[in-house]
Parts: structure tokens; C-alpha cells; sequence
């Protein structure tokens, strides 16, 4: 396939790069934050006294939804649970690689029934959208908060959550490469808090991702860096509103609206940001990738 999507050079000096990238359209799995708390504390993001105002979650994520939908993608919604305030990060719900889904098994108590609850999404709901379901991970998996598609490879997150064995597993039950990234700062405890997968490569040929290098191992910085030399790195300040918590289709980046800096550096590699306000979401550690799995359904 040919490089169609690359950036027209823009004159030295020129403030604004036309986005030249292609979109294509994408499925994914959102769940209401309908009893969306914060109750306890897995994360350093979480403040059990900070105040939840519910019915605001309910319209960020609404405003999220529709969002996707204005842009052409859509968008499955499973049923929320009561007394599983963290079910709305949907992205944990699941590992999936070419639609097929290996639902989650999560590290801490509170959130250990929404494996169970995904699974049974993905076996009944999303078996009629063309999911195919490989059952619950025997192995502690937080889904695409630590497995991320990027072409061929799945990039697998470790450190906080999901476990080597986990990894092992996914690559033998996915039957797809994985390549270990390991976290070490407690703020980026999930790899899609840390980095982004921006282009997987399948329309334009070159992959693109944009990451947060301090957040990983120096090893893993070297391993991120021989694969995809030309990543966008984020600021300090950029990482620390969230803002690798993105989720792209090819071209539109959907992200928090306070990431201002990589708004800018998106739009320079010819993307186009798409600003969300998930103020009430950040506050159980989550933004736009976390309310989101990605069906990854064959095109
Ligand atoms: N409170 C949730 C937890 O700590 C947030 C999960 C965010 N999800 C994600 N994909 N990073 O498990």
C-alpha cells in the first residue's frame, strides 16, 4: 500500500497543517457511567473525597457517544452494573485482535465481576455485531488498558495490571506478536495512559503512535523507540490531564480538550483533534480511551 496519507510539506513558518490523514470507520463498546463513583482508591488518580457529580459523567459520555457517532463510527453500549462504579473504562473490558475478544480478569476485587460482565456481552450482544468471544482470561488481563493493536503487534502493557503471564496468554489465545512494555510510574499504571496508537498502518502503511517515554522502563523506551522511531513524544503537562488516553481513526484524534500541546503536535502529522471534556471521568483516572473498547470487527 502506498504512503497516500502523508502530510503535504508545509512552508517553514506555516501555522497550520491541513489534516491529510484517512478515517475509517470503526465499532466500538461503550458502557454508561450510570453508577459511576469513586468509592475506593486503586490508582493515584482516585480521591474517595473528591465528589462525583454522576449526572455530569452521564453527559460527558453522552457528549463522548455522539461524538463518534457525528464521525461516522459506531457505537454498542452494554448494559451498566450496580455496585461496579468502574465500569464505564470500558477499554478493560477485554482484549480483542481481528474481533475476536478475550474478556478481562482484573487485578483488584472491586472491579473482578465486570470480567464476567463483559464476557457475557461479547458471547451474546457482541457475537450478533460479528464478535467472536474466547471466553474470560485465565491469567490477570485489564484488556486494551494494557493490550493495544498497532498493525501486526500487540503492544502489551505490564507493571501495574495485566501480568507476563497475561501477556503470554493473549499472544498464544490471539495468535498475533506481542511485544512487552513495561510502566513504571504509578500515575500511568495502564499502557493506554502512557501511549496511543494513532495509525495502525493498514490504510497508509506507516504506523504512527504517540507515548509518554518517562512512564516506561528505559528498556521498554528503547523497544518503543527501535519500533516506531518517528512517535510523537508528549509533554509533562500533556500526559499528566491524560491526554495518550486517545483513541484515533486514522485521522480524527479523539482526545481530552486539555491537551492542548498535543493538539498541536497531532495536527503538524496531519491529524485532527477532536477535544472532549471528560473532566468528571479523570477523576476515577480515566479519559477517552478508557470509556472505549474497539471492537476491531474485520473490515
Ligand atoms: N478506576 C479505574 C481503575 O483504576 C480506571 C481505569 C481506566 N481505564 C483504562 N483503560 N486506563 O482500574
Amino acid at each position: 500500500l502506498s504512503p497516500t496519507h502523508t502530510a503535504v510539506a508545509s512552508p517553514a513558518g506555516s501555522p497550520e497543517t491541513e489534516a491529510s490523514r484517512a478515517a475509517t470507520p470503526r465499532h466500538y463498546l461503550m458502557c454508561p457511567p450510570t453508577y459511576f463513583d469513586v468509592v475506593y482508591a486503586i490508582n493515584p488518580w482516585m480521591d474517595p473525597t473528591s465528589g462525583v457529580d454522576t449526572a455530569r459523567a452521564v453527559a460527558q459520555w453522552e457528549e463522548l457517544k455522539a461524538t463518534y457517532e457525528a464521525h461516522g463510527h459506531q457505537v454498542e453500549v452494554v448494559d451498566p452494573v450496580a455496585d461496579l462504579p468502574d465500569m464505564v473504562y470500558a477499554a478493560n473490558g477485554g482484549a480483542v485482535v481481528g474481533g475476536r475478544a478475550l474478556a478481562a480478569r482484573f487485578v483488584h476485587a472491586e472491579r473482578r465481576a465486570e470480567g464476567p460482565a463483559y464476557e457475557a456481552w461479547f458471547s451474546g450482544p457482541g457475537a450478533v455485531v460479528g464478535l467472536k468471544s474466547l471466553g474470560q482470561a485465565v491469567e490477570l488481563n485489564e484488556g486494551q488498558g494494557d493490550f493495544l493493536l498497532a498493525g501486526d503487534v500487540l503492544l502489551a502493557g505490564t507493571g501495574f495490571r495485566t501480568t507476563l503471564a497475561a501477556h503470554a496468554e493473549a499472544a498464544r489465545l490471539l495468535d498475533v506478536e506481542v511485544v512487552t512494555l513495561e510502566l513504571v510510574d504509578p500515575r500511568y499504571y495502564h499502557l493506554d495512559t502512557a501511549l496511543a496508537v494513532l495509525d495502525d498502518g493498514a490504510v497508509s502503511g506507516e504506523r504512527t503512535l504517540a507515548w509518554y517515554p518517562p512512564a516506561f522502563s528505559s528498556r521498554s523506551q528503547e523497544v518503543v523507540r527501535d519500533l516506531f522511531p518517528d512517535a510523537i513524544v508528549a509533554s509533562d503537562e500533556d500526559a499528566a490531564v491524560l491526554g495518550l488516553n486517545a483513541v484515533s481513526d486514522g485521522r480524527h484524534v479523539f482526545l481530552t480538550d486539555r491537551a492542548t500541546g498535543l493538539h498541536e503536535r497531532l495536527r503538524e502529522r496531519g491529524f485532527e483533534p477532536v477535544g472532549i471534556d471528560l473532566s468528571e471521568l479523570l477523576k476515577g483516572g480515566g479519559s477517552v480511551k478508557c470509556c472505549t473498547l474497539e471492537l476491531d470487527l474485520p473490515r
